[in-house]
C-alpha cells in the first residue's frame, strides 16, 4: 500500500520525484504556482523535457496515482507528505535565492494551520547548512501555528539526480540521504524508499544539507580537474584517454576515498614539486590551469589557518609532535610541519618539537642541511622524549598519526590543549584527552 505525497514544483527534480513515486504505487499530488505545469501534469503530460518521464507520467496518470493542483491546501489537505521541491537560483551576488522556497513553506504552513492530522514535510531543494533549522523551520511554524516535532515532522532529503539520465538516477541512486531531527520522523521516508537498493544514510539535517553541496562541489572539480589534464596531455601530444583509462583503474589511490579525509597540508618530496612542474610546463604550453594552480595556494592557506588556530589559543609554549610530512619517514623535504614551526617561531611563540623518526645527529646529506637551512633553530627546540614537551607545553599539536603519541597524550589530564591535525581516533570522545580541538571537525 503506497503513500500519499504532495510534490510543491513541477521542475525538473520535482516532475521526476512525482512521476517516480507515483510509479511505485503512492498517490501523488504535484503543484506548482504554474498553471500551465499543472495542467500538464493533471492531464498525462510531462512539464519538462526529460528522457523516459513521459511514459511513465502518462502511465502513472493513467492508473489515477499521479494528478496535480495548483491549491496549496488542498495538496496538504489530501497527503501524509509535502516534499518541496521549488527552486534555489543565484542571486546576482551568488547568494542563494531562498524566496521560492519561503513562499513555498508560507503555503504549506498556512495550510497545515486547518488541518488535524499529522504532516511530514521534507525538503528536497537544495539549501546549504542551517536553511532548513533557521528559514524554513521559523517559516512553517510561523504561518502554521504548530509546533515542529511535535504537531508536525522536518526532514531534509537532498537529490542527486541528473538531467538526462533522471530516471534511472531516481531509481538507481548512489545512496539516500535522509536528514531530521528526530530519526523516528523519518519512518515515513524509510518505507518510501526501500525499493532503491541503495545505501540510506540517516543524519542530522545540517549533515544532509552540506553532503549535497560537498558531492556537487566535487563533481565540478572533478570535471575541472580531467579538463585541465585532458587538454594539457594533448598539448603534449599525450593519449588522454589512455592517460584516463590507467588513472581511474587505480581504485586504491585515485578513485577511493584515499586522501579525502580533511586534516592537515599535503607535503613531502613529491606533490609540491610536480604540481609546480605541471603548472609550469601549462604555462610554456600558453595553457592556463587555474584548477592546478590554486592547489598549493590553497595548501598554504590552510597551514595558515593552523598557525591562526593556535595563536587564537592564546598561549605561548607550543609542543608539535612530527616534524616529517608523516609518520615512518624521516625524509623532512617540504614538511609543512617546518612552515608551521617556523611561522610560530617567527610569531613569538616558543616551540618545542618531538619526531621519534627525526635525530639531525644521525642525518646524513641534503636532508640535514635542508632541515638547518629551514630551521636553524632545530638543535634547541627538537626533544628526543615525548614527555618533556608535554610537560612544558600548554599547546600541543598532532601532526602525525601515531599510537605513542596517542598514549601519550591520554596522560596530560587537561594540562595542555590539544589540537589534532590528523584526527588521531574516528571518534575523537574516546581519545580520552579533556582539552581536544580538531583542525577541520
Ligand atoms: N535540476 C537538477 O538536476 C537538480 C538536481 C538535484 C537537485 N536540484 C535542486 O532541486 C531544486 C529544484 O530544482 P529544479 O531544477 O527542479 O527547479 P526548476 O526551476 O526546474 O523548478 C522549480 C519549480 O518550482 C515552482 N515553484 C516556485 N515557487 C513555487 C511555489 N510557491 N509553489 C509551488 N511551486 C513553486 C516553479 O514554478 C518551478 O516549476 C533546486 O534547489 C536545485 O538546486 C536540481
Amino acid at each position: 500500500m503506497g503513500q500519499s505525497i504532495s510534490v510543491f514544483g513541477l521542475g525538473y527534480v520535482g516532475s521526476v520525484s512525482a512521476t517516480c513515486l507515483a510509479s511505485k504505487g503512492n498517490r501523488v499530488l504535484g503543484v506548482d504556482v504554474n498553471a500551465a505545469k499543472v495542467h500538464a501534469m493533471d492531464s498525462g503530460q510531462s512539464p519538462i523535457v526529460e528522457a523516459g518521464l513521459g511514459e511513465i507520467l502518462a502511465q502513472a496518470n493513467k492508473a489515477c496515482h499521479l494528478h496535480a493542483t495548483t491549491s496549496a491546501t488542498a495538496a496538504v489537505h489530501q497527503t501524509d507528505i509535502s516534499f518541496i521541491c521549488v527552486g534555489t537560483p543565484s542571486l546576482r551576488n551568488g547568494k542563494l535565492d531562498l524566496s521560492g522556497v519561503e513562499r513555498v513553506c508560507q503555503d504549506i504552513g498556512e495550510a497545515l494551520r486547518t488541518k488535524n492530522t499529522f504532516h511530514s514535510v521534507v525538503l528536497r531543494s537544495t539549501v546549504l547548512p542551517g536553511t532548513t533549522d533557521n528559514v524554513v523551520l521559523p517559516v512553517l511554524e510561523r504561518a502554521s501555528g504548530k509546533k515542529a516535532g511535535s504537531d508536525f515532522a522536518i526532514c531534509y532529503n537532498p537529490e542527486f539526480l541528473r538531467e538526462g539520465t533522471a530516471m534511472k538516477d531516481f531509481f538507481h541512486p548512489p545512496f539516500t540521504v535522509l536528514g531530521a531531527r528526530d530519526i523516528s520522523q523519518l519512518e515515513p521516508l524509510r518505507k518510501l524508499y526501500a525499493f532503491a537498493n541503495a545505501k540510506v544514510f540517516e543524519t542530522s539535517v545540517t549533515t544532509a544539507e552540506m553532503v549535497k553541496y560537498v558531492c556537487n562541489a566535487f563533481h565540478a572539480v572533478k570535471v575541472g580537474f580531467a579538463n585541465e589534464v585532458g587538454v594539457l596531455a594533448k598539448q603534449l601530444g599525450v593519449d588522454t584517454e589512455e592517460v584516463t583509462k590507467i588513472f581511474t583503474s587505480d581504485t586504491s589511490l585515485n578513485i577511493s576515498p584515499a586522501y579525502l579525509s580533511p586534516g592537515f597540508a599535503f607535503g613531502g618530496s613529491c606533490l609540491p614539486k610536480d604540481l609546480r612542474a605541471l603548472v609550469h610546463c601549462a604555462k610554456q604550453n600558453d595553457l592556463r590551469v587555474p584548477l592546478l594552480e590554486s592547489i598549493l595556494p590553497s595548501n598554504t592557506e590552510h597551514i595558515e589557518r593552523v598557525v591562526e588556530n593556535i595563536l587564537r589559543i592564546g598561549r605561548r609554549k607550543v609542543g608539535v609532535l612530527g616534524l616529517s610530512f608523516k609518520a615512518g619517514t624521516d625524509d623532512l623535504r617540504e614538511s609543512p610541519i617546518i612552515g608551521l614551526v617556523r611561522d610560530l617561531w617567527q610569531d613569538g611563540v616558543d616551540v618545542l618539537v618531538h619526531d621519534p623518526d627525526v635525530q639531525p645527529d644521525a642525518m646524513l646529506g641534503s636532508n640535514r642541511e635542508y632541515l638547518e637551512r629551514q630551521l636553524p633553530q632545530i638543535h634547541q627546540i627538537l626533544r628526543p622524549h615525548i614527555a618533556e614537551v608535554l610537560h612544558a607545553c600548554h599547546v600541543v599539536v598532532v601532526s602525525q598519526k601515531r599510537p605513542e603519541f596517542t598514549a601519550a597524550l591520554q596522560t596530560l589530564n587537561g594540562r595542555a590543549t590539544v589540537l589534532d591535525l590528523v584526527r588521531l581516533n574516528e571518534d575523537p570522545a574516546s581519545l580520552g584527552v579533556s582539552k581536544y580541538r580538531g583542525m577541520s571537525w
